[in-house]
C-alpha cells in the first residue's frame, strides 16, 4: 500500500514521470493510483509517462509482447509510455525471476539482443509502448542496436545509475550524439540497502560540496543532485516513500546552479557504482 499512497502523493505533487517494472511487484498500485487519479478528473492519461521494463527471464522475442501485455493487465492501463530493455543479459525464461543451478548460479540463456529489439519495435508498432528504450547498457550494446540492419526504431532512452559521485561522461557524450536520452537512476546515492548496493561508497547526500552548494540557495543536498543531473540534461528518478520528501524532490526548478557549481560538482564523480549488478 505505501507504493500506492507514495504515487498519489507523487501526482499530487506534480510528478508525471513514474518508473516502474514488473519485477518491483507494485504495478498494480502504480496503477491504481494513475486511474485514481484519472477518475478524480486531477489528470488524463496522457499527462502521465510511465515507463515499464522487460525483465530477463523475457528476453526470447516470442515473449516480449505477452511480458508487456501482461504488465498492462496488472497496470490496468491500454499502453505504456515508454517500455525499455532492464538489462542487457538474459536469464533462464521461466517463472524464476533469478533462476539458479544447483550451486547457486544464475542459469543464464542465449538469446540475441538485436532480435529481442525486433520484438520491442513490434510492441511499439501494435501501439502498446508509445517509445521504446533500454537500460544499463553499455556503448557496445548500445552500438549494436543502432547498427543492427534493418533496424526500425532507435533507443529513445538509456537508463543507467547517474549522480555525482557516477556521473557517466563518457556515456553521456555517446548518448548524446546519438540522440539518446539518459535517465538517471539511484539519483540520490540509493537507499543503502545492503542486499544490493555496494555500500562501501561513501553516502551521496552527505558529501560536503552538496551541503555547502545547498545551504547557499536555501536547498538540501539532495535536491542540489538532482539539480545537477536535470542541468546536464539526464533524467532523474528520485524514489521516495516518504511525503515530505517526494515534495522536496519536486522543488528543484526554482533555482540553478553556476557553471562553477556544476563543475565543482562534476569533479566529485568517483567512478563508482552504487549498483553493481553483479550478476
Ligand atoms: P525514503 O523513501 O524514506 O524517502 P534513490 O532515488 O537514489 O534510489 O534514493 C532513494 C533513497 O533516498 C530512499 O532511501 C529514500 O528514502 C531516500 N530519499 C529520497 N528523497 C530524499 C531526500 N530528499 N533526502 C534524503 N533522502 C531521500
Amino acid at each position: 500500500g505505501s507504493c500506492l499512497e507514495s504515487v498519489k502523493v507523487a501526482i499530487d505533487t506534480g510528478y508525471r514521470h513514474i518508473d516502474g517494472a514488473f519485477v518491483y511487484y507494485n504495478e498494480h498500485e502504480v496503477g491504481q493510483a494513475i486511474r485514481e487519479k484519472i477518475a478524480e478528473g486531477r489528470i488524463k492519461r496522457e499527462d502521465i509517462f510511465y515507463c515499464g521494463k522487460l525483465w530477463n527471464t523475457c528476453h526470447p522475442p516470442e515473449l516480449v509482447r505477452p511480458t508487456l501485455e501482461k504488465t498492462l493487465k496488472i497496470l490496468q492501463l491500454d499502453y505504456v509510455d515508454l517500455y525499455i530493455i532492464e538489462l542487457p543479459m538474459a536469464f533462464k525464461p521461466g517463472d524464476a525471476i533469478y533462476p539458479k543451478d544447483e550451486n547457486g548460479k544464475i542459469i543464464y540463456h542465449k538469446t540475441d539482443l538485436c532480435a529481442t529489439w525486433e520484438a520491442m519495435e513490434a510492441c511499439k508498432d501494435a501501439g502498446l509502448a508509445k517509445s521504446i528504450g533500454v537500460s544499463n547498457f553499455n556503448r557496445r550494446q548500445l552500438e549494436m542496436i543502432l547498427n543492427k540492419p534493418g533496424l526500425k526504431y532507435k533507443p529513445v532512452s538509456n537508463q543507467v545509475e547517474c549522480h555525482p559521485y557516477f556521473t557517466q561522461p563518457k556515456l553521456l557524450e555517446f548518448c548524446r550524439q546519438h540522440d539518446i536520452v539518459i535517465v538517471g537512476y539511484s539519483p540520490l546515492g540509493t537507499s543503502r540497502d545492503e542486499t544490493w548496493v555496494n555500500v562501501s561508497s561513501p553516502p551521496l547526500l552527505k558529501d560536503p560540496v552538496l551541503n555547502a552548494i545547498g545551504k547557499k540557495y536555501n536547498k538540501t543536498a539532495a535536491q542540489v543532485a538532482l539539480r545537477f543531473s536535470i542541468q546536464r540534461g539526464v533524467v532523474v528518478i528520485p524514489k521516495s516513500f516518504n511525503p515530505q520528501r517526494i515534495r522536496e524532490n519536486f522543488q528543484i526548478f526554482d533555482f540553478s546552479l553556476t557553471e562553477k557549481e556544476m563543475k565543482e560538482i562534476e569533479a566529485l564523480n568517483k567512478n563508482v557504482r552504487y549498483v553493481e549488478l553483479l550478476m
